[in-house]
């Protein structure tokens, strides 16, 4: 068996096409492939406006910026999850605060978050982990009780949902990631999506320069037009060959769902003797978007053991996440009032195995094999 991936987009009929288009268009910056790419992405995600970017990190970090977060301010998260979301607060120059996990569903516990508040907490930044929504009513009380804002990590929730409402529409805004190993991916990419028609439009200005106008409206057939710089911005904005890219995935997105849905499956079933904690069962009213198949073992010991052994048999895999706490960097520069979070054990034990739309079925069975394999 050749090497199995852990992560792989797969390609549609009409994305080269789209792109080819794109590239003969003479331009290649942000213009009206972004413009759709945002367009169709409110669509399917039942929001209001949404902003594409370069990354998830960009959508983080100038969401804080704009909401005006700075040195003093608290923003609290959870230590399960990438380094970005961290580090975003980080930039902003406020201080991230870990709220510990339920040991369950992965997500952060909304009895320690309330736990972590201060005078100083301004914001909250969830994260949908592997794909498996938050306890939204829970957190969306909190955030109205102690007027915080909330911003929903979806990276790895593009087709999350509960109660038929999409993660992302939660909070104040929903930040998503297309990067290589997403469930929608642009290579790299991202987006904001929020009900906030001003936000927005202040957030597109921030991740262009500052500059009131769209860069590609300067250059076309109207001609050139002078533009003011509003704010000192940045430059986080998505180019339309990453959007022609986008409008196929998006297109696509419910049938890779599926498929995806079909290997969780086949996993639950052919792993349930064995000694390992799978995912819960997915309650009737939430969406799952299968973005991450994660497994937690009896001990690190064995978790390392796992990961060599599968490398070794050609199978790509991952840890998702080991516990923020545990980086070397943040230790004295985030607040973390437990002294044994639930995170570090899990940050410990888990790992990551492929689940993605091309995965073929000789290549979903090796993994299987091997895995049962491993166990005996
Ligand atoms: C939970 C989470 N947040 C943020 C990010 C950052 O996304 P990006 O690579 O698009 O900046 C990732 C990416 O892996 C992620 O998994």
């Amino acid at each position: 068996m050749k090497f199995i991936t852990f992560g792989k987009p797969s390609l549609y009929p009409g994305e080269l096409k789209e792109i080819t288009n794109t590239l003969k268009s003479g331009w290649l910056g942000t213009g009206p492939k972004s413009y759709k790419f945002e367009k169709n992405f409110s669509n399917y995600t039942n929001s209001k406006y949404s902003l594409a970017l370069n990354s998830c990190t960009a959508a983080i970090f100038l969401t804080l910026k704009h909401l005006g977060l700075k040195k003093g301010d608290q923003v609290i998260t959870t230590p399960l999850t990438f380094c970005s979301t961290v580090s975003s607060i980080l930039h902003v120059g406020a201080t991230p605060v870990l709220a510990d996990i339920n040991q369950e569903t992965l997500n952060i516990d909304p009895q320690e978050i309330e736990k972590n508040i201060t005078t100083k907490t301004k914001a909250l930044i969830i994260v949908h982990f592997a794909g498996k929504i938050c306890d939204m009513q829970s957190i969306r009380k909190i955030c109205n009780k102690y007027n915080l804002f909330l911003i929903e990590d979806c990276a790895h929730a593009i087709e999350t949902k509960l109660d038929n409402k999409n993660a992302g529409t939660f909070g104040d805004f929903g930040c998503f990631s297309f990067y290589v190993t997403k469930n929608l991916s642009t290579g790299e990419g991202g987006m904001i999506i929020s009900k906030k028609k001003k936000a927005i439009q202040e957030l597109r200005t921030l991740s262009l320069h500052g500059m009131d106008r769209d860069a590609w409206k300067r250059y076309g057939k109207s001609g050139f037009k002078h533009y003011d710089i509003v704010r000192a911005g940045f430059k986080f904005n998505m180019s339309d060959i990453h959007a022609s890219i986008g409008i196929h995935q998006l297109n696509n997105i419910e049938k890779a769902w599926k498929k995806r849905e079909l290997i969780w499956n086949t996993y639950m079933k052919a792993f349930k003797n064995l000694p390992v904690v799978l995912p819960k069962k997915i309650p009737t009213n939430e969406k799952h978007s299968y973005h991450l198949f994660s497994i937690i073992v009896k001990s690190n010991k064995v978790r390392e053991k796992l990961l060599n052994y599968l490398q070794k048999n050609n199978i790509g895999c991952g840890v998702h996440y080991k516990s923020i706490n545990k980086y070397k960097f943040y230790k004295n520069k985030i607040i973390n009032r437990k002294k044994n979070l639930i995170a570090d054990k899990i940050g410990e034990t888990i790992l990551s195995i492929p689940i993605y739309e091309s995965l073929r079925k000789n290549e979903i069975k090796f993994i299987v094999d091997k895995f049962k394999k491993f166990f005996e």
